[in-house]
């Protein structure tokens, strides 16, 4: 079995006592978070991390948060830093979204500027990319991906760090129930892994797909050499569905 990781993307989709069944059947399933080369990395909202971060204990799975503020500290009403996070036992955080892009204008230069928190705090980000329907259609997918990606190597340049983990999610895929086939999926994954490798040189880089990812088509998606992980969101919210993608 080849290292792989599965990040759950818990949206603003869950309550306390749905955090607190789905933790009460994790914790009992030492098998599931015990399973060798699986990384289990469960990113709540920022209200429940702290909870989650206790529930955790004993386990081998890690916590992420969902997005963190482009700032250090500082006067910024809502927002959330990286060392926030970290200080609540996070040691991931998933940056760049679609739902962020679009709901709350978020701009590759913010993604890129929420990278560099994150490297100051010693978390390992988790950065999305992913074309829209239209780009897909248009066939504009490489040339819209290396776009996204532009400013985060400039940033890399001057804040490298260590690891980090691309997420390609296309836009059209998310929540959608439709995912791309696996031939696509296979030949954009392996263009962006060796994009990746190249312009994060230096950097540990893992490659996930996310998107409308389920019990019936995870077993072919992990199957793709260059999928390293999946960010799963609505299956991720319930521990059945979710563990049946990872075993
Ligand atoms: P989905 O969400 O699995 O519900 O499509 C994925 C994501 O938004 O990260």
């Amino acid at each position: 079995m080849k290292p792989f990781i599965y990040v759950a993307n818990w949206k603003m989709a869950m309550t306390r006592q749905s955090v607190q069944t789905f933790m009460a059947e994790f914790h009992s399933d030492a098998a599931l978070y015990s399973r060798p080369n699986t990384t289990i990395i469960l990113c709540p909202s920022f209200t429940h991390i702290a909870m989650v971060a206790s529930l955790l204990n004993g386990t081998k799975a890690k916590l992420g948060g969902q997005t963190c503020s482009t700032y250090a500290r500082g006067a910024y009403t809502g927002q959330t830093s990286a060392t926030m996070l970290a200080e609540t036992g996070c040691s991931y955080c998933i940056i760049g979204h679609s739902e962020r892009r679009t709901l709350c204008d978020e701009t590759n230069e913010d993604v890129a500027a929420q990278y560099v928190q994150l490297v100051a705090a010693s978390l390992t980000p988790i950065i999305c990319i992913g074309e829209t329907a239209s780009d897909h259609t248009a066939g504009t997918t490489t040339s819209v991906l290396e776009h996204q990606l532009s400013p985060l190597i400039e940033a890399f340049k001057q804040h490298p760090s260590s690891q980090l983990m691309i997420a390609y999610e296309p836009v059209w895929a998310i929540g959608t129930g439709v995912t791309p086939t696996i031939q696509e999926l296979a030949a954009t994954c392996s263009w962006l892994k060796s994009f990746i490798s190249q312009n994060f040189a230096g950097a540990t880089t893992m490659l996930l797909y996310g998107g409308s990812v389920d019990a019936t088509n995870a077993a072919e998606i992990k199957t793709i050499p260059s999928v390293d992980g999946l960010l799963i969101g609505g299956a991720s919210q319930e521990f059945k569905k979710f563990k049946n993608i990872v075993v």
